[in-house]
């Protein structure tokens, strides 16, 4: 058994709209891997390519060059599907049923029994928390319990490996908290979950590994720690200083300067001689309250990864990523 649950190579996709005569290249090289037992988010902005690679490794839409596998089998594959559980992006069910209903569906399309099915579905909607709206038709439904019942319908065959579009699209804060418990939930049971988001707060909370992806390219892959860890932006720093002395000496270069009557804080930059500035502190008569290396949040790195992705790569105009064709 392959120990990966996604393997994706080289993925390039090109929309090609005949009547706009248009191209629109939404990826442009992906690659990347998510090990079982995972929670891996992909990130990016809007346009990015998220949902193109999703809908690629569902074999919903044909790459136009590249290949991957899902639990060891090339896309597109029968044998995978039945393993995999899927929330679109904007997922679209007949409006007439009940979500007892819809789960029965999803149940039957993955040959399950009328027993197993009625099981299921119960406990499932009482884990989304639907219970009480089990007998209003979809139609009736908030955009979040429609995507509570979406999630339940992800899950209607067990699967090994969940992939979930924008999953707490569309929720308050309760809610999505409430779906990143149930895809720790999801990781605790052995499975995989791969995620696609915007929301970063969610991503560092509960992810294994992260892809942030902007413009059809991977920008950067890696644990939340390691991506954020890799860049130390400053070092913030907290004396007590005598009222009288003078921090001119002590301030010259730093940034984010506050002095509250004895309190001086300050950022100096990565790249200062730490060790000499502490020396000056304490010929000043300073006493030293804390000093931390001020690192970069994820969505630092987001903000810069994306920037970079939209920057010209040569200093001229970028490669249009839409041409004519
Ligand atoms: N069927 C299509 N035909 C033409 N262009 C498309 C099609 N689907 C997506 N695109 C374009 O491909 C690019 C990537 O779109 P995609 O939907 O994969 O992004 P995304 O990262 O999921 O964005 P979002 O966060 O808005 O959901 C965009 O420029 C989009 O306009
Ligand atoms: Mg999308």
């Amino acid at each position: 058994m392959s120990d990966l649950a996604i393997d994706v190579k080289e993925l390039t996709k090109t929309y090609r709209t005949p009547l706009a005569r248009r191209k629109v290249e939404a990826l442009r090289g992906v690659s990347f891997t998510v090990e079982r037992g995972h929670i891996f988010g992909f990130v990016g902005p809007n346009g990015a390519g998220k949902t193109t690679t999703i809908r690629t490794l569902m074999g919903l839409i044909r790459p136009t060059t590249g290949s991957a596998k899902l639990l060891g089998h090339a896309i597109p594959s029968r044998e995978a599907r039945f393993k995999v559980g899927f929330l679109p992006e904007a997922p679209y069910f007949y409006d007439y049923l009940t979500v007892g209903e819809l789960l029965d569906l999803a149940g039957r399309l993955f040959g399950l029994s009328a027993s197993v099915r009625k099981k299921r579905a119960g406990e499932l909607i009482a884990r989304v928390g639907l219970e009480r709206a089990q007998s209003q038709s979809l139609k009736k439904f908030s955009k979040g319990m429609l995507q509570r019942a979406g999630l339940a319908q992800a899950l209607m065959n067990d699967p090994e490996l969940v992939v979930l579009d924008e999953p707490m699209s569309g929720l308050d804060p309760i809610g999505r908290k409430e779906v990143r418990d149930l895809i720790v939930e999801l990781r605790d049971q052995g499975k995989t979950v791969f995620f696609s988001t915007h929301i970063l707060s969610d991503v560092e909370a509960i992810t294994d590994r992260v892809a942030i992806i902007a413009r059809g390219q991977l920008q950067a892959h890696g644990t939340p720690a390691e991506l954020v860890r890799r860049t130390i932006l400053g070092i913030d720093i907290m004396i007590r200083l005598p009222q009288e002395a003078d921090h001119a000496d002590l301030t010259a270069g730093a940034e984010r300067i506050r002095r509250h009557g004895d309190e001086l804080s300050l950022t100096l930059p990565a790249d200062a001689d730490v060790d000499a500035w502490l020396a000056r502190a304490h010929a000043a008569g300073a006493k030293i309250v804390q000093i931390v290396p001020r690192h970069e949040t994820l969505e630092d790195l987001f903000l810069r990864e994306v920037a970079l992705a939209d920057a010209p790569e040569d200093g001229s105009d970028d490669a249009p990523k839409e041409t004519r064709a």
